[in-house]
């Protein structure tokens, strides 16, 4: 399993990640992405199901800013 975080500071709010993995990403109020899943609130911290890692991958490579970070281990 994964952990996933989006780097804001990096998001120019091209909308690939919520198209590729709608459950676990979407935007805030300033229009950036962030993980979305599971209440989360973009921490990192919450296991994202197999299921969905498909979705996860698909959203990374996606990303025209690499600004959507893995981890095996939580974020914090
Ligand atoms: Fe932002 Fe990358 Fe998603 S630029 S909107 S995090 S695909």
């Amino acid at each position: 399993g994964k952990y996933v975080v989006v780097k804001k500071d990096s998001c120019i709010a091209c909308g690939s990640c919520g198209a590729s993995a709608p459950d676990i990403f979407d935007f805030d109020d300033d229009g950036l992405a962030e993980v979305t899943y599971e209440g989360d609130n973009n921490r990192g911290v919450t296991l994202i199901a197999a299921d969905l890692e498909e979705d996860l991958q698909d959203a990374v490579d996606s990303c025209p800013t690499s600004c959507i970070k893995t981890s095996a281990k939580a974020f914090a």
